[in-house]
Formats: structure tokens, C-alpha cells, sequence
């Protein structure tokens, strides 16, 4: 048998290391399933809530469970949850009840293993619990949060956001995507009812801890040589929408002082984006601008675009999008345009549960890296109403929400073989 390229850890029996082989060959078989479904030309990924593709991702869940015995239930807000040693039919689960899981949506063009990993690897740590003999009567589900990415409907973890309470259900309601389809009639067409979404702490206080592995979204493990890593904090983040509105004219003929030009204000924001980040030490990004009316030979009617702003800190995230904000402001009135600028979610700082991440650094020999990432997750999110911890998976090239995101399949089951010692640990 080759020698297994993860790290050994302590207590670690002979026909655990013999059946990695095996796990290495599930985690290959499951991910080829996954691996067609919203895939496009270009080797990314468009995996929107409520979409063909998402619809997909969802019968291949239940599949997931069905093949587990394990009963699955959809809650208020969309979210999926298989449930091992408890009957969702039978109401709420019990207290001290444990979650594990992610998101299978993706950002348009996005990468495989953002969201997905953590969903197959949620599955493939429980068979290796279950294998092991595991959980001694504590139920476990296996969770997939809807709308992780804010791709389709503008607001990152919807899902989890509208259970915690921190989304109005009406505003929800009343989100629409880019063609103008609302969240509840994208929901209706899927055969879900909107009029269910809202508050769902109660179900989430049975939940003695939620665990997220995801694949990381830097180069941090790469650069230390670790596999895994461990979630310590989530910078605070948030999006803002940009409309700046001038008038359309004719490219040709326009003089350029008579022109009332959006595009120019909106040119000195992106570049003020990218100044202030890098004074603050933290990002900011325009990644996403619809232009009216989109015509080469036309100075455009209007712009709306949208800022994703992120710091290690609430002060300097305030700064940069201050500075972004005063100097659209003033570029749109040089340029005889206006701006209207409205925050569309806002994520404050999480520091992950102390006492669960030094649980779960102990369950993995103290051996795994803690990071902290600019990236916002569901975990975050329940943070708020749950202990929660996240584990990371290396990603060599570093490189997230694009085709190039990447992790081996030996990190990866690694990443499963850590969370099922993670989740050992607490059912024990
Ligand atoms: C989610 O991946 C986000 O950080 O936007
Ligand atoms: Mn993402
Ligand atoms: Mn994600």
C-alpha cells in the first residue's frame, strides 16, 4: 500500500490507515457525480439557487442520504438537512443534536470545490463515523445552505442569514435577479413556498455545534506545507450598490463637455476602491457592473455596479468604504451625474468559539494551522445562535471563485478524515 501523504495522528489504528485507499476512491467516484452538473465551456462553474443546476444539486443530496438511510428534510428557508439518528418527521431535533456541511451554489464561473467539499466531505466523515462504530445516539445532519453565494438574488448565506433572523423574510421575498425573477417566484417554480421563509433559531438552538470544511481561498497551507487548517476569524465584509445615471448620447457627435457620462464616475470609484484597500490593508473589489444601454457607439445611460469591501477590522472596512462612497460622490459631480449607493449585506467580525476550536485543534494533534480569511461563510453566519468551527482544505494555486481553484483528492480526503475525527471527538 503507498505510503498516504497526510499526516498520521495520534491513536490512529493500522485498519484506518488500510481503509484510506478506499475513502480516496469514494470521495473520486462522488465527485465525479457532482462534477458535470453547471459545469460551462470554460471549465467553471454556474450553479445558481433554484436554478436546472441547483435542482440537480439537490436530487443528487437526496440521493446522497437515501443511500445512508438518512431522512432528509427541507427547512423554512430552503436549506437541506439529512438527518442521521433522528426523524425530521418526528418535529425539531434534540438538543445537543450536531450539524455539519456547506453550500453546493456557486458564484457564476466559479470553481468546483467552493461549497461542494464540504457537503461530499460532510457525507464521506460520517460514513468513516458510522464505519467506526460512531456517534453512541447523538444525531448528526448533513446540511446544504441555499443562496451561500448571493450569486443569483445579491445577498451572501441568504439561507442562513433568513434562519438566524438577520434578513427580513419579506425583503427576501422581494429580492430579484438579474432578469428580474423574484426569490419567491424562483422559489415557487422549484416547488418551495416563500410564504415559509423566516426565523428559525429554534430549530438552530438544538444544535450543539455546526462544523463547515471548505476549500481555502488563499495560499496560507500551501505556503506552511499543512493539508488542514483551522478557521480562526472571518474579517467583518459587505456589498453596496452603486447607480450612477446620466444621460445617453450619441459617441460620435457628443461633445465631450456637453456629455453627462456614468461611466467616468464610476471608473474614479473602482480605482478609489483599490486605493483606500490597499491603505487600510484590506479589499475591495468592483467585480460586477451592468452598463445601460450597453452600446459601443453610445455614451452610457447608466451604471450599476457593485462593491464587495473587506478588512481585518470593522474601522478600516468603515474607511475604505467611506472613501469609496465621497469619492463617487464627487466624481459623479464633476461628471453632471448622480450616485445613489444602498448597502445590500453587511458581515460583522467572527471570532470562531474559543473553546470549540481548541476542541477541534486537539481533535487534529494540534498539528493544523489556524487562519484567519476574508471570506464569508455560512459557519459565520450561525455563529451568531451556535457554536460553530470551520476547517480549511489546501488549495495550492490559491485561486477561488474562478475555474483554477484546486485541491488534490489526497487533501481533500484528508479534509474528511479530519472532520470525522473532529465530529468523533464531540459525539463523544
Ligand atoms: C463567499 O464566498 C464570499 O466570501 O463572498
Ligand atoms: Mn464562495
Ligand atoms: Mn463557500
Amino acid at each position: 500500500m503507498p505510503r498516504p501523504p497526510w499526516p498520521a495522528r495520534s491513536g490512529e489504528r493500522a485498519d484506518e490507515r488500510s481503509s484510506v485507499n478506499d475513502l480516496l476512491a469514494r470521495f473520486q467516484e462522488t465527485w465525479a457525480e457532482l462534477a458535470p452538473v453547471g459545469r460551462r465551456q470554460d471549465g467553471g462553474y454556474d450553479r445558481f439557487a433554484w436554478s436546472d443546476a441547483d435542482l440537480e444539486l439537490r436530487a443528487w443530496f437526496r440521493r446522497q442520504a437515501a443511500e445512508r438511510g438518512l431522512a432528509v428534510e427541507q427547512d423554512r428557508n430552503g436549506n437541506l438537512w439529512a438527518w442521521w439518528g433522528h426523524d425530521p418527521g418526528e418535529g425539531l431535533p434534540p438538543v445537543g443534536a450536531l450539524a455539519v456541511g456547506s453550500h453546493l451554489d456557486s458564484v457564476p464561473g466559479g470553481g468546483a470545490y467552493d461549497g461542494p467539499l464540504g457537503v461530499v466531505a460532510a457525507f464521506l466523515a460520517l460514513d468513516v463515523l458510522r464505519a467506526r462504530g460512531g456517534a453512541r445516539g447523538t444525531p448528526v445532519a448533513i446540511v446544504d445552505f441555499t443562496e451561500e453565494e448571493g450569486a443569483r438574488f445579491g445577498v451572501a448565506c441568504l439561507g442562513s442569514r433568513l434562519s438566524v433572523a438577520a434578513v427580513d423574510p419579506e425583503r427576501a421575498r422581494g429580492l430579484t435577479d438579474s432578469t428580474g425573477t423574484s426569490l419567491a417566484d424562483a422559489m415557487r417554480a422549484a416547488g418551495a413556498d416563500p410564504e415559509m421563509l423566516g426565523d428559525d433559531r429554534v430549530r438552530l438552538s438544538r444544535l450543539a455545534a455546526f462544523v463547515e470544511l471548505h476549500v481555502e481561498q488563499g495560499r496560507h497551507l500551501g505556503d506552511v506545507g499543512a493539508p488542514v487548517g483551522v478557521a480562526s476569524e472571518i474579517w467583518p465584509h459587505g456589498r453596496w450598490r452603486f447607480r450612477f445615471e446620466g444621460e445617453a448620447n450619441h459617441a460620435g457627435t457628443a461633445r465631450l463637455v456637453d456629455r453627462k457620462d456614468p461611466m467616468l464616475a464610476f471608473a474614479a470609484a473602482v480605482v478609489k476602491a483599490r486605493e483606500s484597500a490597499a491603505f487600510h490593508l484590506g479589499l475591495a473589489t468592483f467585480g460586477r457592473a451592468t452598463v445601460q444601454p450597453n452600446a459601443t457607439n453610445a455614451v452610457a445611460a447608466s451604471v450599476e455596479a457593485w462593491l464587495d469591501a473587506r478588512a481585518p477590522v470593522e474601522g478600516d472596512l468603515e474607511a475604505i468604504v467611506d472613501a469609496v462612497r465621497a469619492e463617487a460622490a464627487a466624481a459623479a459631480r464633476l461628471q453632471g451625474v448622480t450616485v445613489a449607493i444602498s448597502e445590500e449585506s453587511r458581515t460583522p467580525a467572527v471570532t470562531f468559539d474559543p473553546s470549540l476550536r481548541a476542541r477541534v485543534g486537539g481533535a487534529l494533534d494540534g498539528t493544523a494551522p489556524e487562519m484567519a480569511t476574508g471570506a464569508g461563510h455560512d459557519a459565520g453566519i450561525l455563529a451568531a445562535v451556535v457554536p460553530t468551527a470551520m476547517l480549511f482544505v489546501r488549495n495550492p494555486s490559491g485561486v477561488s471563485h474562478g475555474p483554477g481553484e484546486h485541491a488534490s483528492d489526497e487533501d481533500c480526503v484528508a479534509g474528511v478524515r479530519d472532520l470525522a475525527r473532529v465530529l468523533g471527538l464531540l459525539l463523544s
